[in-house]
């Protein structure tokens, strides 16, 4: 679906792997919708996933880059400007990892040099990101940044482990940063809390089938797909959501305001 939304903006998508990851969806609708686009990866992920092809559909120059390293993204934003010939419009950071999940480590029992590496890479990376982009004034004013979170960050879902501290810090930032960068440049900072999806960092949560058929049951429309959250981040790159920031927006089906569902309280009936 295409109305041009994004037509002359231009944009950095983080965190593209394969074809489930939501970032795919999102750097294609976005040029669906008249955007250029630069992607990156941290270097081992463009190794071995197929971002490639992805650069080839969108016509995109990649561009590697650890989220982590001030140097690395010191050199994305750089480059990304001599390649569009001026600033950026827009940056979509959608990066999350936690090793004490990948190491099947239970919250009671975490390993906090891993707990660091997992902060780190999904949450600080966010910030590092803003101010590396503040400090090289990297982006148009208006423009608009946006970090992909969970609901764990407000409610208790005990297998999603440490990655519900990351979350909080994620939406931490996008208040304390959209403030300042709104304040000095109109830059607006969100985040979208997206339902479960089917992906490689979702499926890696144990337990993560009952999370997803869970949150289908209890919101009223299912859970949001990875194609309805490529449209609604276009909606906030776009030049008809200028004035939201520093929000966490939920885009779930309507999970974050359901106590129960009739579906739920069907499947307890039969019992
Ligand atoms: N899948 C879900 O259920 C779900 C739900 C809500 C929010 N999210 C969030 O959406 C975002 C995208 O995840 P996804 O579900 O599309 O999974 P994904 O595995 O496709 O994407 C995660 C990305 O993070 C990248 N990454 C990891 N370490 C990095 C580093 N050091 N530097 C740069 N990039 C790095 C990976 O290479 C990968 O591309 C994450 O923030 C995730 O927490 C996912």
């Amino acid at each position: 679906m295409s109305h041009n939304l994004l037509k002359g903006k231009k944009g950095i998508i983080f965190g593209a792997l394969d074809d489930k990851s939501i970032a795919w969806k999102v750097a294609l609708e976005s040029v669906a919708n008249g955007a250029e686009i630069i992607l990156t990866n941290a270097p081992i992920a463009l190794r071995m996933g197929s971002i490639q092809n992805l650069g080839s559909q969108c016509n995109a120059k990649i561009i590697p880059a650890d989220a982590t390293s001030v140097s690395d993204l010191e050199n994305l934003f750089k480059t990304s400007m001599e390649e569009f010939n001026g600033k950026v419009d827009f940056v979509l950071h959608s990066i999350g990892m936690s090793l004490n999940v990948r190491k099947k480590r239970s919250y009671t029992d975490l390993n906090y040099d891993f707990l660091m590496k997992g902060l780190d890479v999904s949450a600080v990376s966010f910030h590092k990101m803003l101010q590396v982009a503040f400090k090289l004034d990297a982006i148009n004013n208006f423009g608009s940044v946006l970090g992909l979170s969970y609901i764990a960050a407000q409610r208790t879902f005990p297998d999603y482990n440490d990655m519900a501290e990351n979350k909080s810090y994620l939406e931490s930032v996008a208040r304390s940063f959209g403030y300042h960068y709104g304040k000095a440049k109109s830059v607006r900072i969100n985040t979208i809390s997206q339902s479960p999806t089917m992906t490689t960092a979702g499926t890696g949560v144990k337990g993560f089938d009952a999370f997803f058929d869970y949150a289908d049951k209890i919101s009223p429309m299912g859970n949001a797909s990875a194609e309805d959250c490529a449209k609604y981040c276009v909606s906030l790159f776009s030049d008809y959501t200028k004035m939201v920031t520093m929000q966490n927006l939920f885009h779930d089906g309507g999970f974050s305001n359901t106590g129960i569902s009739q579906d739920v309280v069907d499947l307890f009936e039969k019992k």
